[in-house]
């Protein structure tokens, strides 16, 4: 491609546009040396370098490691609601008598609201402790004391002129229109995917957020379960999750057994006396049923709760409005953190990973391929599996099998759930960069080549739900005519990428581009390859749909000698 005019908008990072200069300057003030949290306003890696968009050359951090260290930094946190017009100097002047504070931002979520991280977990007791029930309410309150604060202003001296109130950093990803706008100053469609990256990857202050939120729910379920952990998982955590994105964390209760290991030593061994129950899945349902109620009648800020308890995995779900978060709680679900985790792994192995997989998730998306409603669309777990099995196969391949992660673990990787091996290695740094050298562009191309033109009648795709768990499949809920849609567009899309090969728009096209021109709207783009040359793809479609819901096939015997998804994910 030729390259395009360059707006200073591409030169600087996303990310450097969206800070405040005075949160900033604060943030250098006040951080404290030796805590393990980053400075959110500084250029440093965030962290756990692998989840917020780091390039190759940042250290990667263990998946295991991050989990551990996000969680202590959210026990540090509070969230507090503000008047609009707070004085940012003043309220953390008075904040800092608690201690000293690391980090903060303000957002705005039903409201203007700060993240404050103190540099020891003594100042959040200490803040807590001078805080007061609600004063001069009309309303009578179920007294829960949690993180989650209320700032009033006692006077207004407080207050200052509209234009120097706190400024706020935003959780969702851009417009359409800017988007388009970012995406046609690129130089090439290299730069596109990146671009759309930068856009739409989960900012340091989200991630904080959610694990704020996670941590702000643990407290609640460490009212009947002490000791209990609420890890985030899937797209929050797996490297792979887009600004809106929902929140998915599980209620880990083998966390409290771990933590009395060493009182087990000796003649005797003392046990908890506790109630029996038919199955595992009545404890399940009976848990999340209790716990359900405690978010809704105690949980500052969670409304909207549906108690899902007949699903394959039971499960609740609520808003979290001050985090603007659509949360998805379960209990118990170790298999589902272990696939995040591998995710993790193949989003960090290579920056090719991440940028082709938000590129095809916001293509999906552009085209209502994906939705937010659960139905028989594709989802996008199911995308990004699609894409690492697609990277799998390239010669040479850009990311290992799971045979070969497998076959590089050692003892301490050796980890079965639920009777699954769910063994592999964890430390990115043994495992071996790829050779290949391909371009975005071309990964694209042929991503949309591939699985437009697969041939479903004589090989198998088995996608499955997750790599670990063989016999569940991934696809379950598609139907037909969504399969039919996403080949016809993979191949159209497949088409323009070729055209845009031959035609380079001239630099002052202010018309859409390259990756651009696969987001626009059905319909805005004519492409005569679907029209003229639309083959009939029932009998593959039927062919594909057989294969991926033969939920009992083995996932070792792809037909023809090809291996299926779930073997080489
Ligand atoms: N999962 C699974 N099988 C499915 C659906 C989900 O194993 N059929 C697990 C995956 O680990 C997935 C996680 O549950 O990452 C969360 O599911 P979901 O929220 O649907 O997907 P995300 O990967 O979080 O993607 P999104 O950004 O769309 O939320
Ligand atoms: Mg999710």
């Amino acid at each position: 491609m030729a390259a395009r005019g360059v707006g200073l908008l591409t030169r600087l990072p996303l990310h450097s546009q969206r800070r405040s200069r005075v949160q900033r300057s604060i943030s250098r003030h006040l951080c404290c040396p030796g805590t393990v949290a980053a400075n959110v306003g500084s250029e440093e890696q965030p962290l756990g370098g692998a989840e917020t968009g780091s390039e190759d050359k940042i250290p990667k951090k263990r998946f295991s490691e991050v989990q551990e260290e996000r969680r202590e930094q959210a026990q540090r946190t509070v969230l507090i609601r503000c008047p609009n017009n707070v004085n940012e100097k003043k309220f953390l002047k008075y904040l800092s008598q608690h201690g000293p504070i690391n980090n903060h931002f303000f957002y705005e979520s039903f409201g203007l609201h700060a993240v404050v991280e103190f540099c020891q977990k003594d100042s959040v007791d200490s803040l807590q402790n001078g805080t007061h029930t609600p004063k001069q309410r009309t309303d009578p309150v179920i007294p829960f004391k949690s993180r989650f604060l209320n700032l009033k202003l006692k006077n207004s001296s407080n207050q200052i002129p509209q234009q120097s109130y706190a400024q706020t950093n935003k959780q969702l990803p851009p417009s359409s229109k800017k988007l388009f706008e970012l995406l046609n100053y690129a130089e090439n469609i290299d730069d596109q995917l990146n671009t759309l990256l930068k856009a739409f990857q989960l900012t340091e202050e989200n991630v904080r957020l959610r694990h704020l939120t996670c941590s702000l729910i643990e407290d609640i379920a460490a009212a009947y379960f002490p000791g209990c952990v609420i890890w985030p998982f899937g797209s929050s955590v797996n490297t792979f999750g887009k600004l809106g994105c929902d929140l998915d964390m599980f209620l880990d209760l083998d966390e409290i057994g771990k933590l009395d290991v060493h009182k087990n030593a000796g003649d005797f061994l003392m046990e908890f006396q506790m109630k029996t129950v038919p199955s595992e899945r009545i404890a399940t349902q009976k848990i999340l049923s209790v716990i359900g109620e405690c978010i809704d009648n105690f949980g500052p800020s969670c409304v909207g709760v549906q108690k899902i308890l007949n699903a394959r995995c039971p499960l609740l779900r609520f808003s979290h409005q001050a985090s603007g978060f659509q949360c998805d709680l379960t209990v118990n679900n170790s298999i589902a953190l272990k696939s995040s985790e591998l995710l993790y792994i193949y989003g960090s192995l290579d920056s090719r990973v991440r940028a082709l997989v938000f590129s095809v998730r916001c293509w999906a998306r552009a085209h209502s391929l994906t939705s937010s409603i659960p139905g028989t669309w594709i989802t996008n777990f199911s995308l990004t599996v699609m894409v690492i099995f697609f990277l799998q196969r390239r010669s040479p391949p850009i990311l290992p099998t799971l045979d070969s992660l497998k076959s590089l673990a050692d003892a301490e990787d050796r980890c079965i759930l639920n009777g699954h091996n769910c063994t592999f290695v964890r430390d990115l740094y043994k495992i071996k960069p790829s050779g290949n050298t391909e371009t975005l562009e071309l990964l694209l191309k042929e991503f949309f080549e591939y699985f437009g033109n697969f041939a479903f009648n004589k090989n198998s795709i088995n996608i499955r739900q997750n790599p670990f768990e063989t016999s569940l499949n991934i696809s379950k809920n598609v139907s037909q005519s969504q399969l039919q849609k996403f080949v016809d567009l993979a191949r159209d899309s497949a088409w323009i990428l070729e055209q845009e090969d031959k035609s380079q728009p001239s630099l002052s096209s202010k018309q859409p581009w390259g990756l651009a021109t696969l987001l626009l709207p059905p319909g805005a783009v004519s492409t005569p390859l679907s029209k003229k040359k639309k083959k009939p793809m029932n009998e593959k479609v039927k062919g594909l749909l057989a294969s991926i819901k033969s939920s009992t096939t083995d996932s070792s015997k792809g037909t023809h000698g090809k291996r299926a998804i779930s073997t080489q994910v």
